[in-house]
Parts: structure tokens; sequence; C-alpha cells
């Protein structure tokens, strides 16, 4: 059954809206990042700078979330829970995922920050993962299957001795947080449905240090750890499949090429 929503192009021109803030806030946060604020600190002035654009913050609320953003340090696969009692120090590696519904359309984005200097090892892991994407977003065109994002992702992570998160995974995105398709970051060459002009999902690998597990607490039922605690990093952008390739929607550093 095909449940995958082809968007409109009013549809298109509003979740492009959308997107922007979401990456303009994404910018916004990077400035907040720094050794000794708290990740609720961050949060906080995320929600009030989304407010304050007209627009809200898809988090909060969503199947209970408590906070406006998740916010994901160091052994944190994603989901990590805003907090006072999570204070970033020198070293860490975080990401933040921002998703911004505005005019009523989603945008969903998500990049790694640094506090300080950060080991090799950790900046490796945060290349690698931000080049899975990229491979990843290389795969979106109208006829090729969405099988292959995965193929490519899991081939270059695997190379480079990191594993690739396959519990949490990308999805459709726009009319509502999460739609159809599913899209995996570890998938068969040539597998999954054909993408098609219209279709609009987010890419959103997860690469761990050591073991590909997650474990997600207990008792707050939402943050994702790695289970040996080594580090975990994640990239997200939001893609529209043009006729003839992609167009990043959540790029607003003209990084990526329309095509
Ligand atoms: N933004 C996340 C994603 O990329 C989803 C977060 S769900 C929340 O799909 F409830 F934790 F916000
Ligand atoms: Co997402
Ligand atoms: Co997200």
């Amino acid at each position: 059954m095909e449940k995958i929503i082809i968007k409109t192009p009013e549809q298109i021109e509003g979740i492009r809206k959308s997107c922007r803030l979401a990456a303009q806030t994404l910018d916004y946060a990077e400035q907040l990042v720094e050794a000794g604020v708290t990740t609720e600190f961050i949060d906080d002035k995320i929600e009030e700078f989304i407010l304050s654009h007209n627009a809200i913050p898809a988090p909060k609320g969503y199947h209970g979330f408590p906070k406006s953003s998740c916010i994901s340090p160091n052994n944190v696969i994603c989901h990590g829970i805003p907090s006072k009692d999570t204070v970033l120090k020198e070293g860490d590696i975080v990401n933040i995922d921002i998703t911004t519904i505005l005019g009523g359309f989603y945008g969903d984005t998500s990049r790694m920050f640094t506090v300080g200097n950060v080991s090799p090892l950790a900046d490796k892991l945060i290349d690698t993962t931000l080049h899975c994407l990229d491979l990843g977003i290389e795969q979106v065109v109208p006829g090729n299957r969405l099988g292959n994002i995965g193929f490519v992702i899991n081939r270059y992570a695997k190379a480079k001795g990191f594993s690739v998160v396959y519990e949490f995974c990308g999805h459709g995105v726009g009319i509502e947080f999460h739609e159809e398709p599913q899209v995996d970051h570890a998938s068969r060459r040539n597998t999954g449905p054909k993408m098609k002009q219209g279709m609009i999902f987010t890419i959103e690998p997860m690469i761990n240090q050591g073991r590909p597990k997650a474990d997600v607490d207990k008792k707050d039922g939402w943050t994702a750890r790695t289970t040996d605690n080594k580090l975990s990093a994640q990239f997200e952008h939001s893609i529209l499949v043009t006729n003839t390739g992609y167009e990043v929607l959540t790029d607003i550093h003209n990084d990526y090429p329309i095509t």
C-alpha cells in the first residue's frame, strides 16, 4: 500500500519556508554552544527563537516529549532531553536537532557542534557522519530506490571503522512530523520504494564509534545512548525529490548543488 505523500507545489513552498527556519535556528543555536552552559539553557533560547518567528517547536508535547529540541551529547545517539543537569564541557561533541512547524508545515534538521577542542577520534566520527549524509543525498533522484541511501551510508561508515544505528531512521516529513517512507541508514542495494518527484523525506544517519545498538533510558523513555558508552554522531537534512535529483530544503549555506 502506497502511503507516501507527493507534495503539491503549494505544500512544497510552505515546507521550504519551515525548513529554512529550522536551519536558521541551528545557526542561532551554534553561538550558544560553549563550556559551562546547560542544554536546558540552549533549549530555552531555541524555543524563544522559534516562537519569535511565528513558528512552533514540534518536539514539545510530541508523544509527551517535554522540551523544544533534542540535544544529544557524546554517547547519546538521539532524543536527548535538554536538562539543567546536563552541562556542556570542553571536548564534548553534541547534536542539536530542530523541528519547526511554520504555517502548519514541518522542517527537520540537525547538526553536530563541538565544545572547544575535541579528540581526533571525535573529529573523524563527525567528518565521517557528515560525509555519510552527503553520500545519501547523492542517491536522491527519481526512479532510484530508497534502499540505496542506506547502502552507501553503511558501506562508507564501515570502511571508516564505525557502525550505523539501525533502530532509528529517516522519515517522510512536511505535512506531519513523521510520515512514510521510513529511510533506513543501513540497507540493501536496490531495495525499497522508488523515489518520485514531490516526495520529501529526511536522511539523518547516526554513526557510532563502537557498537551500533541503542539503549533507551528506562526512566525518561527517550534518551537513546550507545550501549558501550562510546561516541555517536548525527547530521540530518530534509530533502525534496525534484524532477532531476534533489533539493536540500534545510541547506541555507548552499553546501549542496540543486540537481
Ligand atoms: N527530530 C527527530 C527526528 O529527526 C525526532 C524527535 S522526536 C522528539 O526525527 F519527540 F524527541 F522530539
Ligand atoms: Co527527522
Ligand atoms: Co530531527
